[in-house]
């Protein structure tokens, strides 16, 4: 990218960005903080804290209904439900959410993510060394999601996962058109929702089990007071599934790459629990997976000071954002004392995420579960960790590691409250 104009030229699914991160996020923010894309039809591209979070919050201006990404296709098969809708109906489909996935409900899901958590550990932990995205952080979330939250068979997940990634992650292939590049992530879609369909087409038919499966089908009313149709209610499912999958697995593998190569904190951590709160935090700021998420300019306005005419896209770069030195002294260091006042990896406004929770509480575990369990993390080999982009997500690839070979322990699977 370095070639590149960045104010014109700049495009988020550029190749060589991923390797580049630091400082193109440093560049733009300090030179040109909004900045017109070419790519995929063109779009612009806010990364200023102050820019994201004024834009994020005025949804009456920025529409969320044209979708969260350029071009993205208009295919109604399988769209994502609150991402592509507007309160006051988006906010009724956020309460049915929040109902399953506030901190509270998370709370009583502790136990069962543990059993996870220790059961991917033992599949690695005596060999001393394992590609951490496949074994543990790619792993985690779809078991989490399925077993605990979905209750549907394990044995389904690698083929929902692969069709997850496909419709998210995706990077844009060489020599491939935009068109090629949308049509295959909405094929991917297709096959999530078609998944999906099944399965809650089979609850309808069972007696309730109080889960948020259940709050789904039973839906909300759309603003002029109908009942939400069928289909809203897979686009639900399909933002809760999607939303969760690829964005915590950056996350996770961001946390075992930082424990590799911190070791003072390291040992920080391991002696005093207290600290692995505030932690956290600063590893979803400086690991932020959401590269950036759309808006749609309703009228023609003006963002930090940018003109922005009717029907354009703003691309929200979180990421990016979260590596403002207007408010992060050293934003390109991980600092585990820093104070974080609220965190923009999970975005901001009425859309910032419902998972946060899951999220955090994936991060806790994982941590204290690392810690107790896998001596002398190190990474296996300088440049062997891989991390991509596609428009909207930052994508670990693999993350080879070493450690002293552990013990397995014996988990207990608990039957989950729902
Ligand atoms: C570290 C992990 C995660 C990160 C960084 C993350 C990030 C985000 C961000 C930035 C948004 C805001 C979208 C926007 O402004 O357009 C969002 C929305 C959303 N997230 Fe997450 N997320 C994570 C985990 C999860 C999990 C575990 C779930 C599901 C349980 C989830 C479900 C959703 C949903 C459904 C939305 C759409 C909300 C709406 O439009 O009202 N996310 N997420």
């Amino acid at each position: 990218m370095k070639s590149v104009d960045y104010e014109t030229e700049f495009d988020l699914d550029a190749p060589d960005f991923p390797a580049k991160f630091d400082e193109v996020s440093q560049e733009v923010l300090t030179k040109c903080p909004i900045v017109q894309s070419p790519a995929l039809g063109g779009y612009k591209v806010v990364f200023r804290d102050e820019d994201i979070r004024a834009v994020a919050k005025d949804w009456q201006t920025f529409s969320n209904r044209f979708g969260y990404e350029p071009n993205r296709n208009g295919d109604d098969n399988a769209r994502l439900f609150p991402l592509e809708i507007d309160p006051p109906y988006q906010a009724r489909w956020r309460s049915v959410l929040g109902t399953h996935l506030g901190a509270r409900a998370v709370a009583t899901k502790e136990p069962s993510i543990r059993a996870h958590v220790n059961d991917l550990i033992n599949d690695f932990v005596g060999a001393g060394e394992c590609e951490f995205v496949e074994a543990y952080a790619s792993q985690l979330p779809g078991r989490m999601f399925f077993s605990t939250f979905l209750h549907v068979p394990l044995a389904d997940l690698a083929y929902v996962q692969k069709a997850t990634d496909e419709a998210v992650s995706l990077p844009i292939a060489a020599g491939e058109s935009t068109e090629e590049y949308a049509e295959r992530r909405q094929a991917g879609w297709n096959r999530v929702a078609e998944y999906l369909e099944e399965y809650m087409r089979k609850r309808e038919e069972e007696p309730p089990r109080g889960d948020i499966v259940d709050s789904i089908l039973q839906g909300v009313e759309l603003d002029d007071g109908e009942q939400a149709p069928w289909k809203h209610k897979l686009f639900v499912m399909l933002d809760v599934l999607a939303g969760g999958m690829t964005t915590t697995t950056f996350v996770l593998a961001g946390l075992a790459h930082f424990l590799a190569t911190h070791p003072e904190d390291r040992a920080r951590l391991a002696a005093d629990p207290s600290l692995h709160t505030n932690a956290i935090e600063e590893l979803l700021r400086y690991y932020a997976s959401i590269l950036a998420l759309g808006r749609t300019a309703m009228e023609d306005t003006e963002v930090g000071g940018c003109p922005v005419k009717k029907g354009e896209m703003l691309m929200l770069a979180y990421s990016v954002g979260c590596r403002d030195p207007q408010i992060y002294d050293r934003p390109n260091e991980i600092d585990i004392d820093r104070k974080i006042s609220s965190n923009l990896a999970f975005g901001w406004g009425s859309h910032r995420c419902p998972g946060n929770s899951i999220a955090r509480l994936q991060m806790r575990i994982t941590m204290e579960e690392l810690l107790r369990r896998v001596d002398g993390l190190e990474l296996a080999g300088a440049d062997s960790n891989q991390i991509s982009h596609s428009t909207v997500t930052r994508n670990w690839d693999t993350l080879p590691v070493k450690f002293t070979p552990g013990a397995v322990e014996s988990v207990e699977f608990v039957e989950e409250e729902v």
